[in-house]
């Protein structure tokens, strides 16, 4: 009831606020010029990525005070044309006119926000122990060096790795005795804040920029990643377990991603944790045990040995109890489960 009850409520919502409100090109031009960043959208409004972005635009335009333009295809053929858009919808920001770069990542409110706010910050911001928290929480990982001002050739390196990966993360420089005391770390150190999580990373001493920029993509690597069709290869033909988790929603996702994050770093060799929409993907949570429509759940699958292991819905997804479970499979104290055997792994028949 709660679940069904929330899909309308979120459909209805989306409903709401699903409406474009296209520009003209005398509209584009004028925005473009006087604004040092604009968000373009260029959509063919009867087709259904079109259509599903309209939500999301209207939400990011909502929280960012760059303006957003979108530009329908059928209105203003010429102005996709001179921007060689070939497919829709296509997001690009403008920074001066005719200068743009494309976006490619996901089409949701808070990816586009925080590209553009990305976008609007210098490659490296100088941070100190009294507005750090200013840059850290703007994005889902922010890094920071903690170096002192001496430490040119540090810092030369750490700016190269911050213009080369600004697209991807927020990053920062301190060079502050108080921070770093806060922080318990010696000068040169780097520290990746991973705000979604709670948690960080550190690099210390002084390293070549090789070494730098692996540090930043490991980091940006979500522990905890949301299955997709274009990357749930790599996690079939894997030889660690996977536990699904399966949500509906984003605010059950980003708080099971949290809770989870402890468990997934400290099991991280042996199983890939991973987050997965029960409504895309409702159609294969039976063969893994859970019921159709009953999430968040949780559920374990070895696809080397083709067992699965469903986690009980009657006790409570907490991270003490996923451990234990996933500590009872990995001794081989678990029996998987048997769909034959009668649905008796379908312990969450209440
Ligand atoms: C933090 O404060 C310093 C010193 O006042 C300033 O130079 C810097 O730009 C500020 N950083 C941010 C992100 O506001």
């Amino acid at each position: 009831m709660l679940v069904s009850g929330r899909v309308i409520l979120g459909s209805l919502a989306a409903a709401v606020h699903a409406q474009w409100h296209h520009g003209s090109s005398i509209d584009f031009h004028s925005i473009l010029d006087s604004n040092p960043l604009t968000l373009v959208a260029f959509v063919a409004p009867w087709t259904a990525p079109s259509k599903s972005l309209a939500s999301e635009w209207a939400t990011a335009k909502f929280q960012l005070t760059y303006p957003l333009v979108s530009i329908d295809w059928t209105a203003e053929p010429s102005l996709c044309t001179a921007h060689k858009v070939h497919s829709y919808p296509a997001i690009r920001l403008f920074h001066v006119p005719d200068e743009s770069t494309r976006y490619g990542g996901p089409r949701k409110a808070s990816a586009i926000v925080s590209f553009v706010v990305r976008a609007s910050l210098p490659a490296v911001s100088e941070v100190n122990v009294k507005n750090i928290t200013d840059l850290v929480g703007i994005d889902r990982v922010t890094v920071v060096a903690h170096l002192k001002i001496d430490e040119g050739s540090m810092r030369s390196k750490f700016t190269r790795v911050a213009e080369a990966f600004r697209n991807q993360f927020v990053f920062g420089i301190a060079d502050d005795k108080r921070l770093a005391q806060k922080e318990k770390i010696e000068f040169p150190s780097i520290i990746a804040y991973k705000t979604d999580v709670g948690d960080q990373e550190v690099l210390h001493g002084a390293v070549k920029r090789s070494v730098i920029e692996s540090f930043v993509l490991e980091a940006g690597k979500p522990l905890i990643d949301e299955l997709t069709r274009r990357n749930e290869l790599n996690y079939m033909s894997s030889h660690e377990l996977i536990a699904y988790i399966f949500v509906t929603d984003a605010a059950d996702r980003a708080s099971l991603r949290r809770k989870f994050h402890p468990v997934a770093k400290q099991y991280k060799d042996c199983v890939n944790f991973v987050t997965i929409d029960g409504i895309e993907y409702g159609h294969i949570s039976p063969s893994l045990g859970l019921h159709r429509g009953h999430y968040p759940g949780f559920t374990v699958y070895s696809a080397w040995k083709d067992q699965v292991f469903p986690y009980p819905a009657v006790k409570g997804i907490g991270a003490d109890n996923i451990e234990e479970f996933l500590l009872e499979i990995l001794h081989g104290k678990r029996a998987p489960w048997n769909p034959a055997g009668a649905g008796h792994g379908q312990h969450d028949e209440l």
